[in-house]
C-alpha cells in the first residue's frame, strides 16, 4: 500500500511538466507547426491564425469543433485533413502547452 501511495505522489509530481512538454513536441510532431509556425506564432498564411498564448479551454474546443465538423468556416477544412493524428488526450496537452507560449 505504501508503495502504491509513493507511486500516485510521484505521478502527481512529475505529470504536469511531463504534459506540457508533450504539447510542445506534438506540435511539430503533428505537423501543426507547418501552418501555425514554430510555437504557434508566425502562421503560414496571414488569414491562419496565431496560437501561441491562446485560452487554453478555447483552444481546445476549437480544435474538437474542427476535427468533428462542427466548427467549419474560413479555412476549417484545411486543418481538418490533420485532425485524425491527434486524440482528445493530445489536444488538451497541446491546448495547455499553447496557453502557455508567450505570443
Ligand atoms: C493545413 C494547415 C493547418 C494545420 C496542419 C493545422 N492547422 Fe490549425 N488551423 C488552420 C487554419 C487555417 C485555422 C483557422 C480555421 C478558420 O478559419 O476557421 C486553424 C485553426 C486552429 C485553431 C483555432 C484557433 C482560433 O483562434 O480559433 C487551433 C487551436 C488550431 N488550429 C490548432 C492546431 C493544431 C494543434 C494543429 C496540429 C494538430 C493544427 N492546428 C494543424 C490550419 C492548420
Amino acid at each position: 500500500m505504501k508503495k502504491v501511495m509513493a507511486f500516485v505522489a510521484l505521478t502527481a509530481l512529475v505529470s504536469a511538466p511531463v504534459l506540457a512538454a508533450d504539447g510542445a513536441k506534438l506540435f511539430g510532431e503533428k505537423t501543426c507547426n507547418a501552418c501555425h509556425g514554430p510555437e504557434g506564432k508566425k502562421p503560414l498564411m496571414p488569414n491562419y491564425p496565431k496560437l501561441a498564448g491562446q485560452n487554453a479551454a478555447y483552444a481546445e474546443q476549437q480544435m474538437k469543433d474542427i476535427k468533428s465538423g462542427a466548427r467549419n468556416n474560413g479555412q476549417t477544412a484545411a486543418m481538418k485533413g490533420v485532425m485524425h493524428l491527434v486524440n482528445d488526450a493530445e489536444i488538451k496537452a497541446i491546448a495547455d502547452y499553447l496557453s502557455k507560449v508567450k505570443p
